[in-house]
């Protein structure tokens, strides 16, 4: 036992867990989160009180103090009870926590030999940047002549229809940003930027002799290098501005980790995350209290309510037959969790499977293949980027193209898009299967390879999706025992909370099972669950690592495999306990208690209901429990249908009318007496209109009949006003003569305008 042993006697909790070997002492620091009400002059005074200084807010989190005690000991396995239980006495303090050291490691890896520097002479494709390593960068012109990738995130096509990342703003929260480096500086935003661990505004990163704190810089590359600088490489959104928080260069706490994740909420689009847990394989860890606020803060108010951005790798735990399920970031449904695929499309040997990975983008596979080139630490550029690290952050890119199309896309809204244009392409996994709603869907890498053209162009005319309802279905409270080689198998009949409007869940987007399970050996433990349209999602595969006892307490497991689909029916929950030679206890595990956590809306995300009033929105009976529609859809249908007519299209290919009855249709033209509008709509002409370009009376373009259309306007009159006159068929109003008020159908003047005098011409 090499595992510091004082620290096991002291704290009783652990002393309990000492035979599993498992015995990680809790490291306190002196800095303390406290939530106290009434502004800050208030904090200060209590902090002065006890001898703290008030280091400020903790980010965005509002009430909420960063102090710091310098008389603590710095990193101490010893809580202090002192100070806290003073502080905590005060009666404006609500809430007080010391904070401890979290191990969180960067989603990279130390590759065995360094990988192989492939540098091409060949132009390629139809764009051509100076920068010294385009032509290298396989992963942004992929299928083109030299490389020979056989899905393409097609990058390119979403810069050829202008979208470069402009106005958008990421952040990379890691070790820091070089961002003096020639292809950082221009884009580089310090207002998205901030040094958490120095708690100063410079993320410049510390600089070794191992060049440590690379990550960062390696990160903000991919997502916003300068391009065409005749430096060295070209960013996926290379007109965005990027930003980088210091704080993985310290002690990680729960407050270190909130003050990045509500940096700026309103500055900020997106933040990417590379770092998480250990993916040892055997830790189950998440977002503390503080973390869980800066989520739930940023997708409620980060900008300006659309929800902010966090997209996470998903983990590099594959050689230690991780799960990316047992960590609580990438797990959440606040994050898009990002997976990697190797050029050939083969299973990178680092890749961790989860039903809650959503998509997935291009990183390094086997030590042969090409890896990623981006930014380098010390001014310079790498060929070598690797892991989920090297994904991330390429999806940031790839996310901020289409916010640059579509700035008022919501968190939801982006999830959507990425489901409906992410491709199985040549990914090759053993699981893929194409769930109810008809996407294909996989643990390994969600809905596929992210496709870049598809997303700005889904992202230009999308309506954004109707509220999102929670609904949570406390399954079973039943203790149930689990009996090695054996499966508890637990079916809870769901409504979808059918019987509360606010609630109610039709299609789903997240499902999320809470658990709570006491077992002799986690890692023996696997999950599967199945939705009522069959399919099955594997929340938790067995962990070779994983010798704890510690079993899961309300583990919230989140899959995005059944999106799309229908929420009521039977949910199956299975349990097998496969037991390992590893184990020592023999006592049998206990299933406590689960339920389903159901996200998505009470109306079809894409169809056009969510504006009917309310009563409307309500589920019709043969609609909740008809099966998806299969058959061919009506020619005038884009993106599906839930039947064959032309009302029944999710979205229209040219233009839809509307009905009084709240019916809606798509057609190939709008018909006579509408116009079409710039959101496809055919609109309703005035009433004096037969034809119009508009719903005003002034916007005719023919006139109902008994009504003329007026020379020279669009308005429709019962007869002409002065200086018009009648032709002869009787379909316009034509302007007399200049200066004359009066004329006959011939235009011949009979009066003229006030103040002069006809002249007869004959
Ligand atoms: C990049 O710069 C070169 C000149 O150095 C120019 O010929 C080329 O068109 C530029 N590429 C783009 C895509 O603007
Ligand atoms: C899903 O996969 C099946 C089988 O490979 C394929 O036929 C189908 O076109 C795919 N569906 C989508 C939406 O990509
Ligand atoms: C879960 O599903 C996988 C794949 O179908 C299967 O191999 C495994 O045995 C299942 N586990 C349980 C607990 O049913």
């Amino acid at each position: 036992m090499v595992l510091n042993s004082l620290p096991c006697v002291l704290v009783s909790l652990c002393l309990f867990f000492f035979s599993s070997s498992l015995c990680k002492a809790r490291i306190y620091t002196n800095h303390w989160a406290v939530r106290i009400a009434g502004g800050p002059e208030q904090a200060d005074h209590i902090a002065n009180k006890h001898g703290y200084r008030n280091l400020g807010q903790i980010g965005d989190l509002k009430d909420y103090y960063h102090f710091f005690h310098s008389r603590t000991i710095k990193r101490s396995t010893l809580f202090s009870r002192a100070a806290h239980s003073f502080i905590s006495m005060e009666p404006k303090v609500e809430w007080v926590q010391q904070q401890v050291v979290k191990r969180r490691t960067k989603r990279d890896y130390k590759p065995s030999y360094p990988g192989p520097v492939q540098s091409s002479m060949v132009q390629s494709s139809s764009i051509y940047f100076n920068d010294a390593k385009w032509s290298s960068m396989w992963y942004i012109h992929c299928n083109d002549n030299i490389h020979n990738c056989q899905s393409d995130m097609n990058i390119v096509g979403a810069w050829k229809r202008g979208y470069t990342g402009k106005d958008v703003v990421v952040t990379i929260l890691d070790d820091g940003i070089e961002r003096n480096h020639p292809d950082l500086i221009q884009n580089y935003d310090n207002e998205a930027s901030y040094d958490v661990n120095g708690n100063d505004m410079d993320p410049m990163p510390r600089y070794d002799a191992s060049n440590e704190n690379k990550h960062g810089t390696r990160c903000a590359g991919e997502v916003a290098a300068s391009a065409n600088n005749s430096h060295c490489t070209v960013g996926i959104a290379y007109n965005a501005k990027i930003g980088g928080v210091r704080m993985l260069d310290g002690d990680v706490t729960d407050m270190v980790e909130a003050k990045s994740l509500s940096l700026h909420p309103q500055h900020i689009d997106i933040y990417s995350a590379s770092w998480g847990p250990d993916d040892d394989g055997k830790t189950v860890d998440g977002p503390a209290s503080l973390a869980r606020q800066a989520f739930e803060n940023g997708i409620r108010q980060g900008r300006k309510g659309r929800g902010s951005i966090f997209v996470w790798a998903s983990g590099n735990g594959g050689r230690s037959r991780d799960h990316c399920s047992c960590d609580g970031y990438t797990n959440s449904i606040y994050t898009i969790s990002i997976s990697s695929t190797a050029e050939s499309g083969r299973k990178p040997w680092y890749l961790e499977e989860c039903a809650s990975t959503l998509t997935t983008t291009y990183s390094s596979g086997e030590n042969y293949d090409r890896k990623i080139i981006t930014t380098d630490l010390r001014q310079r550029c790498t060929d070598s980027h690797t892991g989920t690290s090297a994904s991330a952050p390429m999806a940031a890119g790839i996310i901020a193209l289409a916010l640059e199309a579509n700035p008022f896309l919501t968190w939801r809204d982006v999830q959507h898009i990425i489901v409906k244009t992410s491709r199985a392409g040549h990914l090759s996994a053993p699981d893929w299967k194409t769930n109810a709603a008809g996407y294909n869907v996989s643990h390994l890498y969600g809905f596929g390879l992210m496709d870049a053209e598809a997303m700005v162009k889904e992202a230009e005319r999308w309506k954004q999706v109707p509220p999102q309802h929670i609904c949570v279905e406390n399954a079973d409270k039943q203790i149930r025992t689990i009996r090695p080689e054996h499966v508890v198998r637990s079916v809870y009949k769901a409504t979808g909370c059918t019987d509360n409007a606010n609630h109610h869940v039709i299609y789903l987007e997240h499902v999320v099972v809470r658990i709570t399970i006491t077992h002799p050996r986690r890692g023996d433990l696997s999950i599967n669950l199945t939705s009522p349209s069959g399919t099955k999602s594997q929340l938790l595969a067995n962990r070779l690592f994983d010798h704890s006892m510690e079993g899961f307490k309300n583990w919230e497991f989140m899959t995005t495999h059944c999106w799309g689909e229908k929420a009521a029916g039977d949910w199956i929950l299975e349990i097998h306990d496969s037991p390992s030679q590893l184990r020592s206890q023999k006592a049998p595990g206990k299933l406590k208690e689960w339920s389903l956590i159901l996200y998505g809306t009470s109306v079809h995300p894409y169809s056009f209901r969510s504006d009917k009033p309310r009563s409307l929105a309500e589920p019709q009976p043969d609609d909740e429990y008809s099966e998806e529609y299969v058959g061919l859809c009506h020619p005038e249908c884009e993106n599906g249908c839930e039947g064959p007519g032309p009302q029944q299209c999710i979205t229209c290919l040219h233009y839809f009318l509307k009905f009084k009855n709240n019916t809606r249709m798509c057609v190939p033209e709008c018909p006579t007496g509408f116009f079409r509008d710039d959101k496809k709509r055919c609109k309703k002409c005035s009433p004096l209109c037969e034809s119009c370009i508009g719903s005003r009376s002034d916007q005719c373009s023919t006139c109902r009949s008994g009504l003329f259309l007026v020379e020279g306007g669009n308005n429709c009159a019962s007869s002409c006003p002065d200086g018009f006159y009648l032709d002869l068929d009787s379909t316009m109003c034509w302007k007399c003569t200049e200066n004359c008020k009066k004329c006959t159908s011939a235009n011949i003047c009979t009066e003229c305008q006030t103040g002069l005098r006809g002249i007869s011409v004959s």
